[in-house]
């Protein structure tokens, strides 16, 4: 699902879903209710009896309570779908609008809000596992003992237990702290865990409500009937399988991060999507089990501030109790401003491309090749005959010009026009694999998907079940030219195969979501990349590796692409270094990937952008690329405590009651934390924003940040900065001096920016980087680099608008 695409996927559905809501739409909704425990009158003994007495007194006409008669003090009312207890305190129940509105007058209702619907970020497409990465960890492996004693839980579409990467051979016993469970359910008995998967639950109540109790969607167990959540869970802890490949491509061994950590599987997200109350639930019992690191493959399509983001307070209650978060930051990219989970204290994983590709190419009669990608594995088309080559968009069947044509839209076609050639279908509304289908049908030899903007030059290799391939956006610009100017335009499509060192790589994949943070810009949003393109991992055996219908093929493992499948290698990683070091807090360990991370590829230069082939900047790679060897020993780290986030919280200007729906209690911001900026978070990254329209004596801004020392007890560090353009910084002090471990030191960054550098009116961002070394600290990994590469500083200046 990309960006792009989806919107316009929404605009098309949206039709059907207003047909079949006249139906099937039910009365009420889905609300999230949050609930001040301390307030619980004493006459109730357990918050349950409390909610549900509230819930039932609604009104007396109210249906739900006629249906429900549920007046036991012991049973909960059907109509309550989940009750949160550890991250969050409350409910969630099916309530129509008036009573969510009646609710909100009720003593001790902190707040009401309805459910909202996430998704799962891939971009379901085909690509290969980073195996080198797998490979440049053995130190950080052994160092944790490949992560045995850690626990990944996962919110996510369950999980396919059967398969090889779950396998639990030469595991040891189950952490003693664990309480969680292996929950029963359909096609789901609890023997199906083991040691290595060792918790299954399933909390799917707001879904049905929301979608319907239909078959498909009835599944009442942890069981995978999606495959996202197989895929997720064996990149971060999936054991090494031999031969493993996808339908013949990219064949080797397949193993994901943390071989020994335990998983734990949370499903909360069917086919169509996971909504918050269900997310909420399995946040609140991963918490509870113990899990150390959740990893959470899914955003929500909407922007929201942190204290109506369920997936935001819940993770701030993972924070407080050591639980690492890390979460997709979303296949909106290449547009900006689009980044996902971007809470201050969770991990937001952007994507890269790995070194391997799917490589077809499509041979135009002139002569002219461009260089696309596919996974088709069927009968290849004849390379000595070319056909002729049109556009979809110059295809439409008559009487349907109302159909989106341009991207192949099922029935859009005509067969007339279609019959015997080569069609052009743009990406967007429905799934690339179905494009292939729809020209199938109307007679095409072949499909060339082809990008539009914003998605650029990255190219998605798919399981097609016909001739087809990817192009980009610069080739469908060259095709349609040479197509409009040419009579007898005509192609044929070869395939090459899985290619491997493939240059340049890692790149920042085209459809991962950018910076800046459009809820707080003084936090840098993606924190980092890491492995989201061409990734080979388990798969469900319900479905088909392309979800079509009409594809019968089943596979154990699938080639998937999304931040969907870079936030759990940093889950995976998280849970390496929690194994290596028991004591580090979240902030800890995300400092440490962020300060070690990479901007350069594998030849050394700098880090490119797969949306124009050109460098990639800061809001598109965060801190830079993941690099798990170099983590284990960062020198220095930036930690953060609850109480650093609150005085964050306070210092952007939350209210108290804001501030409260996030943290759960009572806080008060101290006058010191009021006089604090949102840039004072010691975050491991500096953003700052200037507004020309200000004095001069506005363009300056003092940084403070405080390092702890986890390096070699007596050393001495000295800083190195490359400035962002037409910006001064200077650091004080310049050096820093160590004699133990643990020990703390704070340095102050003046960041002065010279006015007449930026021009008026629009808005501007530059990067620059601030980095610490103690000139003989060398990562195990060696090279030249310096092991403290503290934050990338990307003093943004965003200007205020132009008068007008
Ligand atoms: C791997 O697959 C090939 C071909 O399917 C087979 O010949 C070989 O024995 C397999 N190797 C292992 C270790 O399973
Ligand atoms: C294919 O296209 C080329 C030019 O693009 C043209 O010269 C050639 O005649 C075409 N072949 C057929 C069979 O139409
Ligand atoms: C065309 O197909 C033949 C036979 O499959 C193959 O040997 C040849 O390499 C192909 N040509 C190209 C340009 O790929
Ligand atoms: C085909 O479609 C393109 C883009 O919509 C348009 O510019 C062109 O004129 C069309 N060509 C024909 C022959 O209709
Ligand atoms: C880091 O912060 C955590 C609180 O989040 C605190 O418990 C821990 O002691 C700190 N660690 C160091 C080494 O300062
Ligand atoms: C917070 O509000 C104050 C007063 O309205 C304003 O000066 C300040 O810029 C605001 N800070 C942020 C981060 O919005
Ligand atoms: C916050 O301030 C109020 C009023 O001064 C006080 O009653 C309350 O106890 C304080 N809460 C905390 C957590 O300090
Ligand atoms: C720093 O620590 C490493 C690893 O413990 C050690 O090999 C190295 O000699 C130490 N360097 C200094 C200067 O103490």
């Amino acid at each position: 699902m990309m960006a792009l695409p989806w919107s316009l996927v929404f605009t098309v559905f949206l039709c059907f879903t207003v047909v079949s809501s006249a139906t099937l739409a039910p009365k009420t909704q889905t609300f999230i209710v949050r609930v001040d425990n301390w307030m619980k009158p004493p006459q109730f003994s357990t918050a349950e009896q409390w909610y549900s007495s509230m819930v039932e007194s609604l009104s007396s006409t109210n249906i739900l309570s006629s249906k429900n008669p549920t007046t036991s003090q012991t049973q909960i009312p059907k109509f309550i779908l989940h009750i949160y207890k550890t991250v969050f305190y409350g409910f969630s129940a099916k309530l129509t609008p008036q009573q969510a509105q009646k609710l909100k007058q009720v003593p001790g209702i902190l707040s009401v809000f309805p459910d909202r619907i996430h998704h799962i970020q891939t971009t379901r497409s085909p690509h290969f596992l980073g195996l080198d990465t797998a490979k440049s960890i053995s130190g950080l492996c052994r160092r944790s003992d490949y992560g045995s004693n850690v626990i990944i839980g996962l919110l996510d579409s369950g999980i396919w237990p059967e398969r090889h990467s779950f396998d639990d051979h030469d595991m040891g016993p189950v952490p003693s702290r664990w309480k969680g469970e292996c929950v029963e359910g359909d096609q789901f008995p609890k023997t199906l865990c083991n040691k290595k998967l060792i918790g299954a639950r399933y909390f799917t109540s707001g879904y049905q409500h929301a979608f319907g109790e239909s078959k498909e969607n009835d599944m009442k167990s942890a069981r995978d009937d999606v495959g996202h959540g197989t895929h997720t869970a064996s990149i971060a802890a999936g054991r090494a399988v031999n031969n493993a490949s996808f339908i013949g491509f990219a064949s080797g061994e397949a193993s994901g991060i943390a071989q020994k950590a335990r998983i734990a599987m949370y499903k909360v997200c069917g086919g169509s999507g996971c909504m918050a109350s269900d997310i909420l639930a399995g946040f609140d019992a991963a918490v509870a089990d113990g899990v150390d690191v959740i990893s959470m493959s899914l955003a929500s399509d909407e922007v929201v501030p942190y204290d109506q983001d369920v997936a935001a307070i819940a993770a701030f209650s993972a924070m407080e109790k050591g639980v690492f978060v890390s979460a997709s930051a979303g296949n909106s990219g290449s547009t900006s401003g689009t980044v996902a989970n971007v809470a201050p204290w969770i991990t937001s994983v952007g994507a890269s491309t790995i070194d391997r590709t799917f490589a077809a190419d499509l041979h135009l009669g002139d002569g002219r090749v461009f260089i696309g990608s596919s996974l088709y594995n069927g009968e290849p088309l004849d390379n000595n005959t070319y056909w002729p080559l049109i556009y979809g968009g110059n295809a439409t069947a008559r009487g349907y010009s109302y159909l989106p044509s341009y991207a192949c839209f099922p029935d859009s076609l005509d067969p007339n026009l279609v019959r015997g050639k080569i069609v052009i279908c743009d990406r967007g509304v429905i799934s690339r694999v179905m494009k292939g289908v729809v020209v199938k049908k109307a007679g095409g030899i072949g499909t060339v998907v082809a990008n539009v903007a914003p998605l650029g030059e990255g190219l998605i290799a798919d399981a097609y079940m016909s001739p087809a391939l990817a192009v980009t956006e610069s080739a469908r610009a060259q095709l349609l030219t040479y197509i409009n100017s040419t009579p007898n335009a005509n192609a044929t499509i070869v395939f090459r195969g899985t290619q491997v060192g493939v240059k340049p790589a890692p790149v920042v994949a085209s459809f991962s979501s950018r910076g800046p943070n459009p809820i707080s810009i003084y936090v840098l949003k993606p924190d980092l990349i890491a492995p989201g393109a061409n990734i080979l991992a388990a798969y469900a055996d319900d479905v088909s590796p392309t979800h079509l219908p009409e594809d019968p093929r089943r596979v154990e493992f699938n080639i998937l692409s999304g931040t969907s499948m870079s936030c759990p290698h940093v889950s995976g990683i998280a849970a390496l270094l929690k194994g290596a070091h028991p004591d580090w807090s979240p902030a800890m360990i995300r400092s440490a990937l962020m300060t070690t991370a990479y901007t350069h590829d594998q030849d050394g230069n700098a880090l490119l952008d797969e949306m124009d082939l050109k460098v990639g900047n800061t809001w598109a790679m965060g801190a830079g690329h993941v690099d798990p060897e170099k983590a284990l020993d960062p020198g220095l780290v930036y930690n953060l405590t609850a109480d650093d986030y609150i005085n964050f919280l306070c210092a952007s200007n939350l209210s108290l009651e804001q501030i409260k729906a996030i943290t759960r209690r009572d806080v008060n911001c101290s006058q010191e934390a009021q006089n604090l900026h949102p840039w004072d978070l010691n975050y491991p990254a500096i953003s700052v924003a200037f507004d020309p329209s200000l004095e001069p004596s506005f363009w300056e801004v003092d940084v403070t940040r405080t390092v702890t020392n986890v390096g070699n007890a007596t050393s001495t560090y000295t800083v190195a900065i490359t400035n962002p353009a037409g910006i001064i910084t200077t650091v004080d002090p310049p050096t820093l001096m160590f004699k133990q471990l643990d020990e703390i030191k704070s340095y102050t960054v003046k960041i002065a920016a010279d006015p007449s550098c930026v021009p008026p009116g629009t808005g501007q961002s530059e990067f620059g980087q601030l980095s610490w070394s103690d000139g003989k600290f060398q990562g195990p990994g060696g090279g030249d680099k310096p092991a403290a590469a503290p934050p990338a500083a990307q003093p943004a200046e965003v200007p205020k608008k132009s008068k007008k």
